[in-house]
């Protein structure tokens, strides 16, 4: 059996990626594909616990980084690496590299902290894809201010919120082709042709 593909959404509060999970996976679907679409944190009944706590309970944020990447063990050793062995695609909205932009660019822990979380929990595994949804800072604040029970990162600052777009633009810059950036202001029906042509490519 071939193994599946794993790709990962990724961008700011109010980029508008979550829009385009169905899509994709019903892309996938009529491409004949089993499709697998789950979430971080969470995709687990354990990481969905551990979600609630993250977006709800105060913590230090070394606390919220460890939390984070167990659910992501849990993620893939429950469901991820299992999938993708069957042979399903597996589509994430979120992954590692939010840690990367929420936890060391909003944050401002060291990325050393989450590369040695990344090497011992994925050991050397990575995204096949990952769309980077960016768009300008008052465009993601105008659509997280629509948000009525905002959560604990909904409610962070602009200036954290900069902070993480600069952190993801920065990956996509040393990644340049896992990391596909896409201008989330286009239409739904033009970001849709862009993403059908790298799924395209993926297959
Ligand atoms: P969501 O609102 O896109 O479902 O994601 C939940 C929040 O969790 C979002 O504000 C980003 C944050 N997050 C991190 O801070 N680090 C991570 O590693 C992940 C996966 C999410």
């Amino acid at each position: 059996m071939k193994r599946g593909k794993f790709i990962t959404l990724e961008g700011v509060d109010g980029a508008g990626k979550s829009t385009h999970l169905a899509f994709i996976a019903d892309w996938l679907r009529g491409q004949g594909r089993e499709v697998v679409v789950t979430r971080e944190p969470g995709g687990t009944p354990l990481g969905e616990t551990l979600r609630e706590l993250l977006l709800h309970q105060p913590m230090d944020p070394d606390t919220e980084l460890l939390l984070m990447f167990a659910a992501r063990q849990q993620h893939l050793a429950e469901r991820i690496l299992p999938a993708l062995a069957r042979g399903a695609w597996v589509v994430s909205d979120r992954f590692t590299d939010a840690s990367y932009a929420y936890q060391c660019g909003g944050r401002g822990i060291a990325v050393e902290r989450v590369a040695a979380l990344e090497a011992w929990v994925q050991r050397g595994f990575s995204p096949d894809l990952t769309l980077l949804f960016d768009v300008p800072p008052e465009v993601a604040e105008a659509r997280r201010a629509a948000v009525r029970a905002a959560d604990r990162f909904e409610r962070e600052a602009d200036s954290f919120f900069a902070r993480v777009r600069n952190a993801y633009l920065d990956r996509a810059r040393a990644e340049p082709s896992r990391i596909r950036v896409l201008d989330a202001r286009q239409s739904i029906a033009a970001l849709q042709d862009e993403i059908r042509s790298l799924l395209q490519s993926l297959a």
